[in-house]
């Protein structure tokens, strides 16, 4: 379509928990160099798709392919080699309470990139600069520092390792919305930046927009509409018109709606 290679491929991915059937059947791909953002209303099964993708969970039934490899099943030395290709920011930052934060963002290099201590110290103080943190915050703890800047340490550990693909989960989601501006703006600069693939999850549509070139719709566990940024506002997709427009009656039923942020 636009003459890269696909990145990821999902095809035919379904993952139920007992009766919950949350991904049936979803088709995606995303190609190289590219920034989609999966929205959608909470609980509709985004942070589940991702972590099918990184290998947190595994599909029921379907097919990932990253770079043309079947990643599904993948596990020991064969997953981790996949995943020194993946850099993610977890839902609410997920740090390691007891490190600081500069082995917070230096963890990765030292424990899959055989980086020395003082080597991924220097190398985290650099990663924590470029999101706007100085030096000083290299030995602090994560629970003395704000919200926001736990996000920004966040996003330091996910491009520690310059990944070829960046996993962004609910980057904006708990913080207030200056301080998520600047987290969209620091991870549409450390995309570009490295280069890489980039797949953010976000149930915030303003946020989409920000960060993404393209978007995907999730809907009862599949893929409803993809395509530009641009096209959203006239993607003449009546679930996508009720989701922007946050409107309650539509396609999405009104207890999806009504669903607690997951
Ligand atoms: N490990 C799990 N066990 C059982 N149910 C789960 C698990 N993870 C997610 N779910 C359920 O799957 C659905 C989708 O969850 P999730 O992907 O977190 O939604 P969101 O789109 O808000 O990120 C929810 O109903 C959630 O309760
Ligand atoms: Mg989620």
């Amino acid at each position: 379509m636009n003459g890269r290679p696909v990145k990821i491929a999902l095809r035919g991915l379904t993952k139920s928990f007992g009766k919950k059937h949350v991904l049936r059947d979803l088709d995606l791909d995303i190609y190289e160099g590219e920034s989609i953002a999966v929205i959608g209303a909470s609980g509709t099964g985004k942070s589940v798709l991702l972590k099918n993708i990184v290998g947190i969970l595994t599909p029921d039934s379907g097919s990932i392919k990253i770079d043309g490899e079947e990643v599904t099943g993948l596990s020991g030395n064969a997953r981790d080699r996949v995943n020194r290709k993946l850099g993610m920011l977890f839902q609410g930052a997920a740090l390691f309470d007891s490190l600081p934060l500069w082995e917070n963002v230096g963890f990765g290099l030292m424990s899959a990139h055989g980086v020395s201590r003082a080597d991924a110290r220097i190398a985290a103080i650099e990663r924590l600069r470029q999101v706007g943190l100085d030096e000083d915050s290299a030995d602090r703890f994560p629970a003395d520092i704000s919200a926001g800047a736990q996000k920004r340490v966040g996003l330091a550990r996910a491009i520690a390792t310059e990944p070829e693909i960046l996993f962004f989960d609910e980057p904006t989601t708990g913080i207030d919305p200056i301080m998520g501006d600047v987290i969209d703006k620091l991870i549409v600069k450390s995309v570009k930046e490295l280069g890489a693939t980039a797949l953010t999850i976000s149930h915030d549509m303003d946020s989409a927009r920000r960060i993404a070139d393209k978007i995907a719709m999730i809907h009862e566990g599949k893929i409803a509409w993809v395509g530009d940024v641009a096209k959203i506002d006239n993607s003449g997709n009546e679930i996508v018109d009720q989701f922007i427009h946050g409107r309650v009656d539509g396609p999405m039923s009104a207890s999806l709606l009504g669903t607690p942020a997951a």
